[in-house]
């Protein structure tokens, strides 16, 4: 019989095995589903951490998996008063996730000073503006030789890879762009952002940019623990840094039709009430709507760190690839049998538009299916 778990080494390949015969334990039939081919694999994660120099500084990312021939890496940036690790980590953890990103490189970026033990900037550092932070991934691409990207970001790092792509078009493949405001704050932001500045403390000013009112005024464990992590990180004078690079950011000035935007294809993904609602509905209406997906997450307290609700958002991800032509549908019948009713098709919520066309629906199993590339998805769930 073939057992999977107790005969073979951790580095030991599966061996071949008759199809009829399925695992002892979890009955799976295909190697890729079972429950101990995961748990063989998970410690033969390669990952190495490099720091290269730029023209505005060391920038430090963390590469997972190896390179795969002819597809982009899934570089990732994340947003301020993160990590690569603190953002990201629940997404790409997510079991359901494994099936996709092994598919992938993926480069994790931190923004400099946002690096696990990074020491803080002397006084008088003059910290990258988002612009510039956009400038130093060529050189992290040139030292991996990486050719093309699938770019994944989120707040500042959304913006930072949206710049990215718009100065160099042909190496992003697509982008998934989650809570992104393309806008420079007006005046009147500027007004609020003083007061607000006189009143508050950099946490809990960065707390407003990660949660909504009515989480912070909830403040479940999940914002106290954030609170607190915050507070004491070692590191807080370089988070001000890429905070106040943050909120000092150029308008992105998409436009639709005209010559500002982007070419490939992009998934936006907003938390219903989120604090960027406004912002990535405005981004939507901006870019163009064959190029364009909207994936708006029913606003709830995020169960796993920062990403709301990481099931909803691999799922919608792994349509998207499919839509870009990377994952044959065939390979991810155990995630779409896994979903349930959980997502469903939704009006528009753009207010210019209202195409509630965009992702085919089978309305009796309530499954997604993914669209020819360029379709929009909008999707309430
Ligand atoms: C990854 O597999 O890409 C990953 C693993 C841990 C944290 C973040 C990303």
């Amino acid at each position: 019989m073939w057992g999977c778990r107790d005969n073979f080494p951790v580095s030991f390949p599966h061996p071949a095995r008759p199809p009829w015969q399925s695992c002892r334990r979890c009955r799976s039939q295909r190697r890729s589903h079972c429950c101990q081919d995961r748990r063989l694999r998970r410690p033969r994660l390669l990952e190495t951490t490099h720091s290269v120099e730029t023209p505005y500084g060391s920038v430090t990312f963390t590469v997972y998996g190896t390179p795969k021939p002819k597809r982009p890496a899934i570089l990732t940036y994340h947003d301020v008063g993160l990590n690569y690790k603190s953002c990201f980590q629940p997404l790409f953890q997510f079991e359901d996730m494994q099936e996709i990103i092994q598919n992938f490189v993926r480069v994790h970026v931190d923004a400099p000073g946002m690096e696990e033990g990074a020491p803080v900037f002397p006084l008088g550092y003059q910290y990258p503006s988002l612009d510039q932070l956009a400038d130093m991934i060529p050189c992290v691409l040139q030292y991996l030789n990486f050719s093309t990207i699938i770019g994944v970001g989120v707040g500042a790092g959304a913006y930072i890879l949206a710049r990215y792509a718009l100065n160099h078009p042909d190496t992003v493949e697509g982008l998934v762009l989650i809570n992104i405001d393309p806008n420079a704050k007006g005046w009147m932001d500027w007004a609020a952002h003083k007061l607000t500045g006189l009143t508050s403390s950099i946490p809990e000013m960065i707390l407003g940019h990660l949660f909504s009112q009515e989480e912070l005024s909830g403040n479940s464990e999940l914002i106290q623990k954030y609170r607190n992590i915050i507070t004491h990180a070692p590191n807080l004078d370089n988070i001000e840094l890429y905070w106040n690079s943050y909120n000092n950011r150029r308008d992105l000035n998409f436009e639709r039709g005209g010559d500002i935007t982007l070419k490939c294809p992009v998934m936006l993904v907003v938390g219903d009430q989120a604090p960027h609602e406004d912002a990535v509905v405005e981004c939507n209406s901006k870019l163009d709507p064959t190029q364009t997906s909207f994936l708006k997450v029913t606003h709830r307290l995020p169960r796993l760190f920062l990403l709301p609700q990481p099931g909803k958002l691999t799922e919608a991800f792994k349509y998207f690839l499919q839509g870009m032509g990377y994952m044959a549908s065939s390979c991810m019948t155990r995630l779409s049998r896994s979903r349930t009713a959980s997502l469903t098709s939704a009006a528009s919520v753009d207010g210019n538009r209202s195409r509630s066309r965009t992702l085919s629906q089978s309305s009796e199993s309530g499954t997604l299916s993914s669209g020819p590339p360029g379709h929009t998805m909008e999707v309430s769930c």
